[in-house]
């Protein structure tokens, strides 16, 4: 069998703050396994975003330890493609030219790399508005971009950080649908944090439930909805379940 993607190990992390120390993370462990979609949620400042940027090596935990395709590395950057909370496009590059830059860093020479996004473009239903500038876009596509620049990192496993929080609720379920399908097609294991209930559990196999800070693991719920989703099943009584089941754990009277 291949390694997880994902592996913590008892990992804690705590920040010095200028005043108090801050316990982000406490004894948290989890596996991602390969084709996943697994989410995360949890109050704000549970620690989500540091588990990300713990993932990708931005900083080392205090204790234990984190594992990714089953190695035990210090220098994890580049080894899954991650998108920030609040990933920005440069407001002076097209949309083509944005998607590339991960490309580009990986020195992959503009015009071979321009390439390569022109044949993804259509899957991210931004064909023909590849010469456009972010400014022209509505906030569906510019999230679409940011996914398409994350996704051309080229690595199996993504980590999207709140991707489709700022999104009216068309435009996310949308955007949630889309978003499964590409995954299917292409299979990609996502790690994918939200603070919306009905997201975590629509799209997920498994959504683990982070405690107010510090943050730890309150629950792993199994979604034992078929693939592929269809918005139809948010009304089914086995998805008003597993909501509630959320909201309670979350402290939501329901
Ligand atoms: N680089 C950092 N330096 C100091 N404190 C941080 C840093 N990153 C996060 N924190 C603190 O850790 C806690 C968890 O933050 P975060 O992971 O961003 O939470 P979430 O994404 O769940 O809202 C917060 O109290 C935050 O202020
Ligand atoms: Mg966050």
């Amino acid at each position: 069998m291949s390694s997880p993607c994902i592996e913590f190990r008892h990992v804690s992390k705590t920040f010095a703050g200028a005043k108090h120390i801050v316990p982000a993370l406490e004894d948290v462990s989890f596996v991602v396994q390969p084709g996943e979609f697994v989410t995360i949620i949890g109050p704000s400042g549970s620690g989500k975003s540091t588990l990300f940027n713990l993932c990708v090596g931005l900083f080392e935990p205090d204790k234990g330890e984190i594992l990714i395709d089953g190695e035990r590395k210090r220098n994890r950057a580049g080894m899954v493609g991650y998108m920030p909370q609040r990933d920005l496009l440069l407001p002076w590059r097209s949309v083509l030219d944005n998607v590339i830059i991960p490309l580009e860093i990986q020195g992959i020479p503009r015009k071979v790399a321009r390439q390569r996004a022109l044949e993804i473009l259509p899957h991210f239903g931004l064909k023909t508005f590849e010469n456009e500038y972010p400014s022209a876009l509505s906030g569906g596509m510019r999230q679409r971009a940011a996914l398409l620049r994350t996704w051309l990192m080229g690595r199996s496993t993504l980590l999207l950080d709140e991707p489709f929080g700022a999104l009216d609720a068309l435009t996310r379920k949308e955007l949630q649908n889309w978003l499964l399908t590409v995954w299917q097609e292409f299979s990609r294991t996502v790690l994918f944090i939200t603070h919306d209930v009905e997201e975590a559990v629509y799209l997920a196999d498994r959504v683990i439930v982070l405690s107010p800070r510090p943050g730890k693991i309150k629950l792993e719920l199994t979604v034992d909805l078929p693939h592929p989703r269809h918005q139809s099943m948010t009304t089914e009584p086995e998805f008003g379940k597993l909501v509630r089941e959320l909201l309670t754990e979350l402290g939501v009277n329901t």
